[in-house]
């Protein structure tokens, strides 16, 4: 079983990786049901799930999904879609912050132009009183993301990132960004055993240390996991370490554990969905299947039903 879940999840992300479907499946509309985790294609859409989550009590952070960008054209339209989603809320008055991918931006094409995005994004959410995510990619770009973000911190204090668990780096990033609000996650890209612990209960550990070396630390915690064991962790170390309710929020995806988010939010957590929104839903997708065989199972169940 653990030979045929390890086949499935790479090839999910193999798939995930591919730039011809990834580009078709722009033409397609949400297929696949892929509506179960993508709030929908245009901001209006994923506004109004916003606000139906936030009527349940929970908060969110928008992600207008791209992934292959390569010209300088797309990443300022990248660029632009995060300055409209954050008019878009602030107009909306809806709860929800956003995340960004820096790829997405244009950081494999000028690392000036990515910084010069970064800046009109960030001055945006300072104007609204509100916060940016910089999402963390594959290792190659994790310590390019790490100084920038330095940098970025210079002039704002209205921005952090994410440190994943699985790369061996990680303990001593979390010493160097004591003070920053971090989004502390498992990990999602296939890495190499040389950068990341290539074993499910070595990245649990660490993930254990982080979030306690991180909280102890009187920095800002959000606890991205789906993970019950993780989650029950998190609520003894802050009882037994009194850490006050406003230093840490529980975070998960929108369609996954919806039932999980409200409970959470009743027993006076703050919980924050993640909604992705856009046509450049594929990739996402496909890395969301990869972490669950159930959920492909969901996906042929829906294909056959239609
Ligand atoms: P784990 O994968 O061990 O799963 C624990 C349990 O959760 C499963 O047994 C199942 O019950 C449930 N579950 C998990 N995934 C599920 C799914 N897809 N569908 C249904 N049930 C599921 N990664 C990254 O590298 N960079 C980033 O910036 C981010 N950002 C991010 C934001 C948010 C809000 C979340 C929740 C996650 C991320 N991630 C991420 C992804 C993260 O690294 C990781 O891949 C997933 O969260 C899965 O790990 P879990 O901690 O949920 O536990």
């Amino acid at each position: 079983m653990a030979i045929v879940e390890t086949a499935m999840k790479n090839f999910f992300l193999f798939l995930s990786q591919n730039k011809p479907l990834n580009q078709a499946a722009k033409k397609w509309g949400l297929r696949f049901g892929a509506s179960r985790f993508v709030a929908g294609e245009t901001i209006r859409e994923a506004i109004n799930k916003v606000r139906d989550l936030n009527n349940k009590g929970l908060v969110c952070t928008l992600d207008h999904l791209g992934e292959f960008v390569f010209s300088r054209e797309e990443a300022i339209e990248a660029a632009d879609y995060c300055v409209k989603t954050l008019e878009a809320i602030h107009e909306a008055g809806v709860d929800s912050n956003l995340s960004l991918k820096l790829t997405q931006i244009g950081l494999d094409i000028d690392l000036d132009l990515c910084r010069r995005n970064m800046h009109r994004i960030l001055y945006t959410a300072k104007k609204y009183g509100n916060f940016v995510r910089i999402d963390m990619e594959d290792y190659g770009h994790c310590q390019q993301t790490l100084d920038l973000l330095k940098e970025l911190r210079q002039e704002y204090d209205n921005v952090g990132t994410v440190i994943q668990a699985y790369l061996y780096r990680t303990e001593k990033d979390i010493e160097d960004l004591k003070g920053v609000s971090l989004r502390l996650v498992k990990g999602a890209y296939k890495e190499s055993p040389e950068v990341a612990y290539p074993d499910k209960k070595d990245v649990d550990e660490n993930y254990k240390k982080i979030i306690k070396k991180h909280l102890l630390n009187g920095s800002y915690t959000a606890i991205a996991s789906h993970d019950d064991q993780i989650i029950s962790y998190t609520k003894q170390l802050v009882k037994e370490y009194n850490i006050p309710r406003d230093q840490f929020e529980f975070q998960m995806l929108y369609g996954i554990r919806t039932q999980s988010q409200i409970e959470l939010a009743q027993e006076g957590y703050k919980m924050r969905v993640y909604v992705p929104y856009g046509n450049d839903w594929y990739g996402y997708f496909m890395r969301r299947l990869a972490e669950r065989p159930a959920n492909v199972a969901f996906v042929l169940k829906g294909m056959v039903s239609k």
